[in-house]
């Protein structure tokens, strides 16, 4: 669906668009495992204002909204937030459940500015609306693989944006 050279290229703008965005400050990326891995390093790569790494892992489960939806962190932050600016870096937002209540979750934890950060968004497939401040790309309702995205567990090392047929 998107090549390797077109991904790169994107996530170059996307960067310096954040290093403009955030002259003279300092940020946290947090990174959404495991799915998120691959945009988040490539992306911090070609960051150029001071940025600190960090990474969460986390599923949603019960309820459809924000509301009466649950989080279950399964692997937290080694940072603490509180006064600082923050930037999630996600691969998709698809029904928008996991970082909806995320966000939720980060926000109690008082950073100074939080902002969502995704490679691909698919804006069909959303139930809960979530703020996007940087995206990549807005894709079809595919099913996707590569640059961090599974199946299966699966060709999540791919470098490029792939499509399973069929799916
Ligand atoms: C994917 C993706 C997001 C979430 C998006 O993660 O990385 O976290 O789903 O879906 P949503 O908008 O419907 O909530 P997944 O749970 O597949 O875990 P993974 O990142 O480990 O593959």
């Amino acid at each position: 669906m998107i090549s390797e050279e077109e991904v790169n290229a994107r996530i170059a703008e996307i960067a310096a668009q954040i290093n403009e965005d955030y002259k003279g400050e300092e940020i946290v990326a947090i990174g959404i495992l495991r799915g998120g891995v691959y945009f988040c390093t490539e992306l911090t790569k070609r960051i150029t204002v001071p940025v600190i790494l960090d990474f969460m892992e986390a599923s949603s489960y019960g309820a459809a909204t924000s509301s009466s939806g649950q989080v279950n962190i399964t692997k937290d932050l080694i940072e603490d937030i509180a006064g600082r600016h923050v930037i999630v870096v996600e691969d998709i937002i698809d029904t928008g459940r996991t970082l909806s209540l995320l966000l939720d979750n980060l926000r109690a934890r008082k950073p100074k500015s939080l902002k969502l950060c995704t490679l691909l968004d698919k804006p069909e497939r959303r139930i809960v609306q979530v703020p996007v401040d940087y995206n990549g790309f807005v894709i079809p309702n595919k099913f996707v693989i590569g640059y961090g995205m599974d199946y299966a567990q699966k060709y999540r090392n791919l470098p490029y944006i792939g499509v399973v047929e069929g799916e």
